[in-house]
């Protein structure tokens, strides 16, 4: 069964991290995964979404319903996330709260960075997305400024992750293409 699974990049900051780990994830599950399963990468910054509750502009408008079809188009999503003050960013909350029927019975899996790789935001986003009926897979990965980097917030700061990582991917990779081909069969009607 083929299947299309989404890496997210969930930072939009200006000079963010979140797009060389995404990256680095994508390179790395692409070099694993089975051969019916395609990645791809869907980068939050691309599109201009509204605040939840406020009117949008034309250009929001547009924005948005291409937010919500290209996650509809996608069976099971990789979430590569920030932590800001303990949580995600708000920009990461907003966006999902503007998806609903797009996202419900898909599996997602998280892949966290940050000085204690995004453990405490991963663990709040987990009980949010979970009322979205989202299937969270086990395995997450939790990229440490003070482990997977080389003098982090200096100029001459390196990406440097740990090859344990890689054997977490392919448990992550396996646990969420399980669960998206289950939740394929769901979606069809055909269990
Ligand atoms: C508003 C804000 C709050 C932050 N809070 C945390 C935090 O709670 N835990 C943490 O590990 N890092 C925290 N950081 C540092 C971020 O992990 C770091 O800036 C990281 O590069 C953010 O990801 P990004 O560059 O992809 O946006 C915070 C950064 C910002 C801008």
């Amino acid at each position: 069964m083929s299947v299309k699974i989404g890496v997210i990049i969930g930072s939009i900051r200006d000079g963010r991290q979140g797009e060389t780990v995404a990256k680095w994830f994508l390179n790395e599950a692409n070099k694993i995964k089975a051969s019916d399963v395609t990645l791809e990468l869907v980068d939050l910054k691309s599109f201009d979404l509204p605040l939840i509750g406020l009117n949008p502009s034309e250009t929001q408008l547009n924005d948005l319903k291409r937010w919500q079809e290209t996650m509809s188009n996608l069976d099971g999503y990789v979430l590569v996330t920030p932590e800001y003050n303990h949580v995600v960013p708000g920009s990461l909350t907003n966006a999902f709260q503007l998806l609903k029927p797009e996202v419900a019975n898909k599996a997602l899996a998280f892949v966290g960075y940050g000085f204690l790789g995004a453990a405490r935001a991963i663990v709040g986003f987990r009980a949010e997305l979970a009322y979205q009926q989202i299937a969270l897979v086990q395995q997450q990965l939790n990229i440490s400024f003070n482990v997977d980097y080389k003098d982090f917030g200096t100029p001459n700061q390196e990406f440097t992750p740990g090859a344990y990582h890689l054997v977490e991917i392919e448990t992550l990779m396996n646990q969420l293409t399980n669960w998206t081909k289950a939740l394929k069969l769901v979606r069809e009607h055909k269990i």
